[in-house]
């Protein structure tokens, strides 16, 4: 009689070779799908000696063999092969059966595979994975949302192969319908602001103030040390002091300053601005991905329009009671990281309801403190928050993130005004600065955006001292 599997996966890419080698780490039998022989001997091979694993190259194979309710994750390039491998699957598996997928998946696609496979029975659930290769293998952040029955059934196997973190592991329940896909995506736009806030403040260093590589690497090193530990710091300093064995010359310094993406962040963005949800940091950080590309355009412009730079002094005589850059540096990265986790929360938010997904806040943060890309010290913090008040609307509220923010905030005002006076792009601190000044302003100008709308087009206005619409003829 052929071994009962536990759980399948399919597709042994990089994330999923590694996701299954760590369920068969945990006592599960892993039955792993890829039409390609080498990727099923690499990941026989690459078992650990007493795991219960299988690499077949027919998914009749790994379905047959698999316990019911069958427990199959597909791990493809979102999209079309997500639905290819669907409909693949679907004369093989049963009434009961559970389909994941744990890409990066768009959110609405999630919504309408769940609506196409729960009447017949399959039960379909969409999981946000987080943490990359290492991550996959040794203990990920896992964000699954929608079928309850799928999430009960998974439980098990999930907690047992997340990252922990004081005891507890990174994966929970996110909420109704493509709510794990949907936390993802966030998350991911939390990273990409996280990313291009590094960047600037190593802009700012390096160019500015005539850091070198080494100099990097040790201060980088000390942030991750207090509070800014965190994944992204800490491969940050590692990535200074990286060699490039073919020159010699430190690596990074030979990457072209040409940024990829794989779409997450600009969804984040674009979804962002549809629910009429501000997160500027992270819109920043799409959009400078957008300039990047633009490398011989930013070659030519640089020629014609010269030397803008004045040089950012790193003399702390010069810095006018400032404290020294690196701690200005520190400080205006601490702040704007927290702005662009508050954005992404805020999102988040709205999203529980407009979208009706009804995201436990709490979760999502409790989640992301191990195991993910955006890790990081702040988390338990953001944890707290929630657990203190779960339906607040933006942790700017919460008095003791509002506490660590005023303690800081001076630093990023500083740091802002010496990139602007010194033509630095830095748009991402930027953008945190006005999010931060934008929501902690009692009255912002937009009565008079309010006036002129009326003006020109009759749009009314509502007023300061009584209920109702109004409108004014202005001429
Ligand atoms: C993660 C990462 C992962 C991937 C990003 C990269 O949480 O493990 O977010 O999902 O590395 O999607 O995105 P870009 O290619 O768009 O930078």
């Amino acid at each position: 009689m052929d071994q009962q599997y536990d759980f399948g996966m399919v597709g042994l890419g990089v994330m999923g070779r590694n996701l299954l080698l760590n369920v068969a780490d945990h006592g599960f039998k892993a039955i792993g799908f890829d039409k390609d022989p080498v990727k099923t001997a690499d990941f026989e091979k690459a078992a650990t000696a007493g795991t219960i694993v299988k690499g077949v190259n027919t998914l009749e194979e790994m379905v047959n063999q698999l316990a019911t309710p069958r427990r199959i994750m597909i791990l493809v390039p979102a999209g079309k092969p997500v639905d290819d491998v669907i409909e693949s699957l679907l004369p093989l598996v049963d009434k009961g059966d559970i389909i994941i997928d744990g890409g990066n998946t768009y959110y609405t696609d999630t919504l309408r595979r769940y609506q196409y496979l729960a009447p017949k029975g399959i039960h379909f659930i969409g999981i946000g994975v987080s943490g990359g290769e290492e991550g996959a293998r040794f203990g990920p952040s896992m964000m699954p949302g929608g079928d309850i029955t799928a999430w009960e059934h998974l439980k098990p196997i999930l907690q047992s192969i997340a990252a922990k973190v004081n005891g507890e592991p990174c994966v929970d329940y996110m909420g109704n319908g493509a709510a794990g896909h949907f936390v993802k995506m966030v998350h991911n736009g939390i990273e990409y602001a996280i990313m291009q806030l590094i960047c600037e403040i190593y802009d700012i260093l390096r160019r500015g103030a005539g850091k070198n590589n080494e100099e990097l690497h040790q201060l980088f090193s000390s942030w991750n040390e207090a509070e800014l530990k965190s994944y992204l710091i800490e491969i940050t300093a590692d990535i200074f002091s990286m060699k490039d064995p073919e020159t010699g010359n430190h690596l990074v310094d030979m990457i072209l300053d040409k940024a990829g993406s794989k779409g997450t962040g600009k969804w984040t963005s674009q979804i962002a601005m549809n629910m009429g949800v501000a997160i500027p940091t992270i819109d920043m950080a799409v959009t400078m991905r957008n300039l990047s590309a633009l490398k011989s355009q930013r070659v030519e412009a640089d020629k014609i329009h010269g030397d803008k730079q004045a040089g950012i002094t790193s003399d702390p005589s010069e810095m006018l009671n400032a404290g020294t850059l690196e701690n200005d540096c520190r400080g205006a990265l601490y702040t704007a990281i927290i702005m662009s986790y508050v954005q992404g929360m805020a999102m988040l938010h709205t999203a529980s309801t407009e979208l009706e997904m009804q995201i436990p806040l709490h979760n999502a943060v409790k989640v992301w403190r191990g195991g993910c890309i955006i890790r990081s010290t702040l988390l338990e913090t953001f944890y707290e928050a929630y657990l203190r008040n779960p339906q607040i609307p933006n942790l700017l509220l919460d008095e003791t993130l509002a506490k660590l923010v005023t303690d800081n905030i001076h630093a990023l005002r500083r740091v802002v005004s010496q990139a602007a006076l010194n033509g630095f792009p830095a748009g991402a601190l930027m953008n945190a600065l006005t999010y931060y000044d934008a929501y902690t302003t009692g009255r912002l100008p937009l009565n008079l955006l309010q006036a002129q709308r009326d003006y020109f087009g009759a749009h009314t206005y509502e007023r300061t001292d009584k209920e109702g619409k109004y409108h004014t003829q202005w001429t």
